[in-house]
């Protein structure tokens, strides 16, 4: 087993063991993939500020999300059909979360269900709701997040229609898989990952699969998106779904300085800064590049979260003294989980809370709530070359 230091290398490794059309699927972004691209690569723009001779003793990372202390300020995101990187994939890296003191939030498009995770686990996690069509399949999805004490709903914001993914299309991208003379040949090559599969608690979306009426294709993405999301999901709509819940609720997909100030006046607890890991509007710009802009409008207000290119711990510092109180990784605990499961979605959470406290260290900081701006080098015009 290669010695693993950066989630770089869980990416090599998972890419070497899970199936293509599920690798491809984590590993895109919409169209050109212009902003999956810039999401990391502006992360490297700034710069950090090397401060010396501090007293660097009792460091830590910990501090609170949404009120619920955390080991250091870093969700696991809701991503679909992470149950097909490696068998029970959402059960696994929901207790990776737990036992490593971070929240962990299920997908409406996990494999496992709300109760698989519920029954796995002991610490609350959040749920990720897509609306549908279907109002009563709605309010029995809310029901069961209700009734397994999901302790925050995440209602994603970005995604009433599918940004185009062109390699989803190519590969015939299903759950589970359909067996082509291309897959087939593939999943030869794969033998682990299905030896574990055919161990599986579910191969299917648990959330709606016996649940939901009236699909042509449940094991698609792709269809289910088209046939049953809701399109006319509007802020009235939001405002419903929050007094329906009735709980803490985080509004992900913000990118808008506009968009921040109505989810603070419908009294959100949080917002998730975030263009879904590019993979819905290509030729937005960047989450951390939204960041001021956003805080500028909302910071006092509300809770803001933030996701989108996050590779490592320094990403994490970066949008913590940015002002960010919480952020969010999809595909770095992805490569660990579909590298070496459980284990790995450790792996890449020790990785980057390591990266984390060493960064705070030479910074010359000892907790993550003093980090800010005067830790960053932000060059000058960092959120506004493009004007509306
Ligand atoms: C679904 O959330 C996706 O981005 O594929």
């Amino acid at each position: 087993m290669p010695v693993i230091t950066t989630i770089e290398d869980l990416r090599r490794l998972y890419e070497r063991r899970v199936p293509r059309m599920f690798y491809d699927y984590a590993e895109s972004g919409s169209w050109t993939e212009q902003t999956f691209h810039d999401n990391s690569a502006d992360f490297k723009d700034i710069r950090l500020r090397q401060r010396v001779a501090v007293d660097m003793d009792g460091r830590s990372t910990a501090t609170q999300m949404l009120g619920q202390d955390v080991a250091m300020p870093v969700a696991l995101a809701p991503v679909g059909l992470t149950g097909m990187q490696h068998a029970d994939g959402e059960m696994k890296a929901a207790k990776a979360a737990e036992e490593f003191g971070v929240p962990f939030t299920l997908s409406t498009m996990s494999i496992n269900s709300i109760e698989d995770v519920a029954e796995y686990t002991t610490t609350p996690f959040w749920f990720q709701l897509y609306t549908m069509k279907d109002q009563d399949y709605i309010n029995r999805l809310i029901q069961r997040a209700k009734d397994a004490k999901c302790s925050a709903l995440v209602i994603t914001l970005d995604l009433q229609v599918l940004g185009q993914r062109h390699k989803d299309l190519k590969n015939g991208l299903s759950a589970p898989p359909k067996l082509t003379p291309k897959t087939i040949a593939n999943l030869m090559t794969k033998w682990s990952w299905g030896i574990e599969m055919l161990g599986a608690k579910r191969r299917e979306f648990g959330n709606i699969v016996g649940h939901a009426k009236g699909v042509t294709d449940a094991s698609s993405l792709g269809a289910w998106t088209a046939e049953q999301f809701d399109p006319s999901l509007d802020w009235k709509k939001v405002e419903k779904l929050m007094e329906q819940w009735g709980g803490k609720v985080i509004l992900k997909g913000i990118l808008d300085a506009e968009d921040a100030k109505m989810a603070a006046k419908l009294g959100a607890d949080a917002i998730v800064v975030s263009n879904h890991g590019g993979r819905q509007l290509d030729g937005a710009l960047s989450s951390i590049r939204m960041l001021p802009e956003i805080m500028d409008a909302v910071g006092g207000d509300l809770e803001v979260h933030l996701d989108s290119g996050i590779r490592s711990g320094q990403d994490i510092l970066k949008a913590l003294a940015l002002g960010a109180s919480g952020t969010y990784i999809g595909r770095a605990f992805v490569y660990g989980l579909g590298a070496m499961g459980q284990k790995g979605v450790t792996t890449a959470l020790e990785v980057i809370q390591k990266e984390l406290d060493t960064t705070m260290a030479l910074c010359g900081e000892r907790h993550v709530n003093d980090l800010g701006r005067h830790n960053l080098l932000v060059p000058e015009d960092f959120g506004g070359r493009w004007q509306s």
